[in-house]
């Protein structure tokens, strides 16, 4: 039986989510200035191989940049805008690396849940280079999820000690065999479609699930009593700070 995950109940989706540019360093100052203990953030690869926060594959939506992140160099990216299409505030705030996200969550004293998400082809090494970053990181601080089995093979391989969680959008028929399959321990699926009666099974079976992306007190209470381990969310202003 794998320890229990201590999740923060509620989590700050791509960082800031509604309230700062998603996956930026300024995104988790907010988080946590708003009293949220823990933050979600997308990790991909660079054409040279530097892990950076992006959730997209390209850089259109969130950048002032274009083209495929795949195909960049971490020095470009580094010089891209990613700020300034959430708010002209945030006009200088770039798409941080993954060590920077890391040492800036150690500083903030905010638990990360570190969301593998690789271009496609790089599902095997994105998982190794996340992981070999996070696998000194003492226990509690840390948590990998990945809707690729690949990466989360590899990240058990490199870094068996960081909890692992599977991503998924609805919950499988065979959800323990998928856990299995990708050496994981929790799952993290959709809120939308899920029904306590799907949820029961996971919480009897002690499998932790947390659910993306819950943007309402309402539906986050029903989860929680459900069984729910935590939710992530873009609304951290509906939360006081006792309650995250
Ligand atoms: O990790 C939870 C959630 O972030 C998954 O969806 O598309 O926002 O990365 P997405
Ligand atoms: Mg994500």
């Amino acid at each position: 039986m794998p320890h229990l995950i201590r999740y923060p109940r509620i989590i700050a989706h791509r960082c800031g989510g509604a309230l700062a540019p998603e996956n930026t360093l300024a995104g988790m100052r907010i988080a946590a200035r708003l009293g949220c203990r823990g933050v979600e953030f997308d990790v991909a690869l660079t054409a040279d191989g530097v892990p950076i926060l992006m959730h997209d594959a390209t850089l259109e939506r969130t950048t002032n940049g274009a083209g495929f992140l795949a195909t960049k160099t971490a020095a470009e990216i580094a010089c891209l805008d990613a700020g300034g299409k959430h708010h002209r505030a945030f006009a200088v705030e770039p798409a941080p690396t993954f060590q920077a996200a890391l040492q800036t969550c150690a500083e903030l004293g905010l638990w990360a849940n570190v969301e593998i998400k690789p271009t496609p082809g790089t599902e095997a090494e994105t998982g190794r280079v996340v992981a070999n970053l996070v696998a000194g990181i003492g226990p509690g601080t840390v948590l990998l999820s990945s809707f690729s089995v690949l990466a989360l093979q590899q990240a058990l391989h490199v870094a068996p000690a960081i909890p692992r969680a599977l991503l998924t959008e609805t919950i499988p028929a065979d959800w323990r065999d998928q856990l299995v399959a990708a050496g994981a321990s929790a799952l993290h699926t959709a809120a939308s479609g899920i029904t306590v009666d799907l949820i029961a099974p996971l919480c009897h079976s002690r499998i932790q699930l947390a659910c993306y992306t819950v943007n309402d007190r309402a539906t986050a209470a029903t989860l929680f009593a459900a069984g729910v381990s935590a939710i992530f969310t873009d609304r951290l202003d509906l939360w006081m700070p006792e309650e995250m």
